[in-house]
């Protein structure tokens, strides 16, 4: 397994790849792990789940900030800052109400993304109020919702039940947000996974049993193991938590397929 350590000199080197310049590429197991994020071209779709040994990410009371130890969260905010946009369901902003920035390394801050379909964000959510990096919302077309403070809104014709995620990733593409980080919680991340529009899919395990709670990830019921998603995966150390880096496959012709009929109806700024 290798130990995940990072000079100020290759996260340099992968800042630059993600701002498209031919970076010198460096020895250190970071950089392999980083550089297809940094050095993707759009569309590139990573997900990431901080979750205990027995697969959880929050108590059932929603108690979730300490899953992930220090360097897991350090991890996380690596990828952040590596992607143009990190995205979050409506239960995710209600239960942990997060800011979605980077902190604990240097780097750029993406734009907040949140999908709350049926309008339940009421403009109080702290991410509106911070001054951080600018906000879109995903609603159902019809969905008249509350004002949100300084947020553009989205709205998108809803499709069995749901947004499409394909629409929603044509959308982001459409302002230049190319690459996407799914931060969660479950059913988002099981959203875009059950839509074959995930490029890899980073689960941090840290040495924390809750024993009840949410599970990271929760997809459709299947019956037969033969049938389990068996992702070519690499294991790296990160110090406090363990990495599985696993590469799924994905299907971005539904992206090009979906996301260019128009599904996008409405697009209003408001604040
Ligand atoms: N440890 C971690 O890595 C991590 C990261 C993030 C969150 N979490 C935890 O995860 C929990 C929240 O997860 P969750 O699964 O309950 O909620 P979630 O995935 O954050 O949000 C789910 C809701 O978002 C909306 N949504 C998502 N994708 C949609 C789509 N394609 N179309 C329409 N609506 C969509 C739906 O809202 P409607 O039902 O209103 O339509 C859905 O019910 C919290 O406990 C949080 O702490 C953990």
């Amino acid at each position: 397994m290798q130990r995940i350590q990072i000079s100020d000199t290759t996260w340099n080197r992968l800042l630059a790849l993600r701002q498209g310049d031919r970076a010198i590429a460096s020895a250190e197991a970071g950089y392999r792990l980083y550089a297809p994020i940094a050095g993707a071209r759009e569309p590139f779709v990573l997900a990431q789940v901080g979750q205990s040994l027995d697969g959880r990410v929050a108590t059932p009371s929603g108690d979730a900030r300490d899953v992930s130890g220090r360097d897991g969260l350090v991890h996380l905010h690596r990828c952040r800052a590596l992607v143009d946009a990190v995205l979050v369901g409506i239960g995710t902003v209600k239960a942990d109400n997060p800011r979605l920035s980077v902190r604990m390394v240097s780097g750029p801050q993406p734009v907040r993304v949140v999908i709350d379909s049926r309008g339940l964000l009421d403009g109080s959510e702290g991410l509106f109020h911070d001054g951080g990096a600018p906000v879109l919302v995903f609603r159902s077309a019809g969905i008249a919702g509350r004002p949100l403070p300084a947020a553009e809104v989205i709205a998108l014709k809803p499709q069995d039940g749901g947004l499409a995620p394909a629409d929603i990733l044509a959308a982001l593409q459409d302002r230049g947000l190319g690459r996407v980080l799914v931060e969660g919680g479950a059913r988002t991340i099981a959203r875009f996974l059950e839509a074959r529009l995930i490029d890899r899919l980073h689960v941090a395990i840290s040495p924390i049993i809750i024993g009840s709670g949410p599970a990271g990830i929760r997809l459709s019921p299947i019956d037969q193991l033969a049938c389990a998603h068996r992702p070519v995966t690499e294991v790296y150390d990160l110090g406090s938590d363990i990495l599985f880096d696993c590469r799924l496959e994905r299907d971005f012709g539904a992206l090009r397929a979906s996301g260019r009929q128009g599904q996008q109806v409405r697009v209003a700024n408001q604040g």
